[in-house]
This record gives C-alpha cells, sequence and structure tokens, in this order.
C-alpha cells in the first residue's frame, strides 16, 4: 500500500494506474475508521481497479474549535485496517498541503448546504465541498463512495458534481449498524456505556416511524412518533428532526406519497448523533 503526504507523490500514484487504463476508485474520510467506512473500502473495490483513500480531519467543516480538537484521531491503527483490506494508495497530506497559507477559495452549493443540517451547523456543508472538490481535483478519481448515513451531505455532493460537470460517479452506500441498530460513526467512542446504551433510541425511532409509514401516514404522525421514542429516553434530547422529499431535501406535509427521508440529531451526553432512513407509504 502506498501512503502519499504530498499531492504530487499522490498524482504521480494515480497517474500510473490511469495509464493502465484502471479505473480508480475513491474513498473519503476523517481517519478513526470503523466497520463502515470498510465497508465503503468494499464498495470501492467493486467499483473500481485501484482504491485510495484519503485520510484528512478537515479543519473547514467545523464550526466548533472544540470540536475539531476533541476528534479521534489513530493513523497507525487506520493504516493497518486499510493495509488489511488490500487498499492501493492512502493519501494522508497535513493542513498546509490542502490549505496552503493565503487560500480563499471556497465551493457551495448555495440552497441545499444551508438548510436542515446546514442551517444549525452554519458553514459545515460549505467547508465539504469546498475540501471534496480540492480532493476531486487532486486524485481525479472516476468513482467515490460516499455513505447515505451523512444523508444531506451525500445529496449536497450529488449537486456539487452535478452543477460543476465533474466526471465522477458518486455511490452511496447504505448505513453500517451495530448489533443493535446504532449507526456507525467514529463518534460513538466517545460516549459513556450508558450513553451508549441509550442511543439505540436514534435507530428505534426511525424504525417505529418506518413501520408506521409502511400503513399510509402524514408527516405530522411521523414527527410525533420520533419525538416520543427519543422523549422515553432520558439521556437523550432530539436536537432536529427533518422530514424531507428524497432527492430535493425539500420539506414536506400532509400524507406521505412518495420516498422520503426522515433526519434525525440527537444529543446524548453531550455527543451530537446524526441517523437517518428512506421511508415509502
Ligand atoms: O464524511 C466525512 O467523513 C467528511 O465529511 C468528508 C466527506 C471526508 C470530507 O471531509
Amino acid at each position: 500500500m502506498k501512503i502519499c503526504t504530498t499531492i504530487a507523490e499522490i498524482r504521480a500514484e494515480v497517474a500510473s494506474y490511469k495509464s493502465a487504463d484502471q479505473v480508480v476508485a475513491l474513498v473519503p474520510t476523517m481517519g478513526y475508521l470503523h466497520e463502515g467506512h470498510m465497508t465503503l473500502v468494499r464498495r470501492a473495490r467493486a467499483e473500481g481497479d485501484k482504491v485510495v483513500v484519503w485520510i484528512f480531519v478537515n479543519p473547514t467543516q467545523f464550526e466548533n474549535p472544540d470540536d475539531l480538537a476533541k476528534y479521534p484521531r489513530d493513523t497507525d491503527r487506520d493504516l493497518a485496517l486499510l493495509r488489511a483490506e488490500g487498499v492501493d494508495a492512502v493519501f494522508l497530506p497535513d493542513v498546509t498541503e490542502i490549505y496552503p497559507e493565503g487560500s480563499e477559495t471556497i465551493v457551495e452549493t448555495t440552497k441545499l448546504a444551508n438548510m436542515l443540517h446546514g442551517a444549525v451547523r452554519p458553514g459545515h456543508f460549505r467547508g465539504v465541498t469546498t475540501v471534496v472538490t480540492k480532493f476531486f481535483n487532486i486524485i481525479q478519481p472516476d468513482v467515490a463512495i460516499f455513505g447515505e448515513k451523512d444523508y444531506q451531505q451525500l445529496q449536497v455532493i450529488r449537486r456539487m458534481v452535478r452543477d460543476l460537470h465533474m466526471p465522477i460517479r458518486i455511490v452511496g452506500q447504505p448505513t453500517v449498524r451495530e448489533e443493535d441498530g446504532l449507526a456507525m460513526s467514529s463518534r460513538n467512542v466517545r460516549l459513556a456505556p450508558e450513553d451508549r446504551q441509550a442511543a439505540v433510541v436514534l435507530s428505534q425511532s426511525l424504525k417505529a416511524a418506518e413501520t408506521v409509514a409502511a400503513t399510509g401516514t402524514t408527516v405530522g404522525d411521523l414527527r410525533r412518533i420520533i419525538a416520543q421514542t427519543i422523549a422515553a429516553e432520558p439521556r437523550a434530547k432530539l436536537v432536529g428532526c427533518d422530514i424531507v422529499a428524497a432527492e430535493t431535501l425539500a420539506e414536506i406535509s400532509g400524507p406521505l406519497t412518495g420516498t422520503t427521508a426522515i433526519m434525525i440529531s440527537v444529543e446524548v451526553g453531550g455527543v451530537m448523533l446524526i441517523d437517518q432512513r428512506e421511508v415509502t407509504p
């Protein structure tokens, strides 16, 4: 596995793949890898001939410096996991390689980035689209794999790629869950044992909403079911619940008519967790 820390190194490595006509599949990450990331890597293997992973804790997508400082990191363990998975190359740049002194250009999806989750985390998606554009320009993959767990992020990236005519296929990979249903996330390690148990309430509330949606219901009822299920767990606080049309992320109301995405943000023991589910009437 080739480990590259500079733009020049990763460009030379990818150029050697492309000169052999090999399809390059990219997995973007911020490290501290878990089984969810490994599923993205396996999907990349199925989609391409060569798999490239980037590990970069992107400072511009954290609006809270404390959150950035607390973001867990373990590069040696990450590299061992990627090596065991047969990854071809890892790009591991430092912050000044990606944001050199005087960097001022940003990329933003002006509507999708500022609604829903983006409205409570101003600048977050702008940081994501800016860094993803940089890495797409540096690596120039044929296909890139993103988790469906960050549902709004996936839709934002799809819109950016479409609007800017980027010749990259975006693949969404379903969420990987712990045995009890908790969506895997690097943040889960910050949960105290009793909060970890309580965190199961996120997937339970979405499951309850899905069951009701299948029998035909209204957006108001879905909202009530989510709120009631979360309220029954004293350690959890519902921070956001967005019920939107799956593709446009437009808020909907009244009876469910088409594929609908439910996205929730829940604070458990001071840790913000997210989960999502697509439901159909
Ligand atoms: O989903 C993530 O881990 C990050 O937002 C991404 C896409 C790697 C950009 O920093």
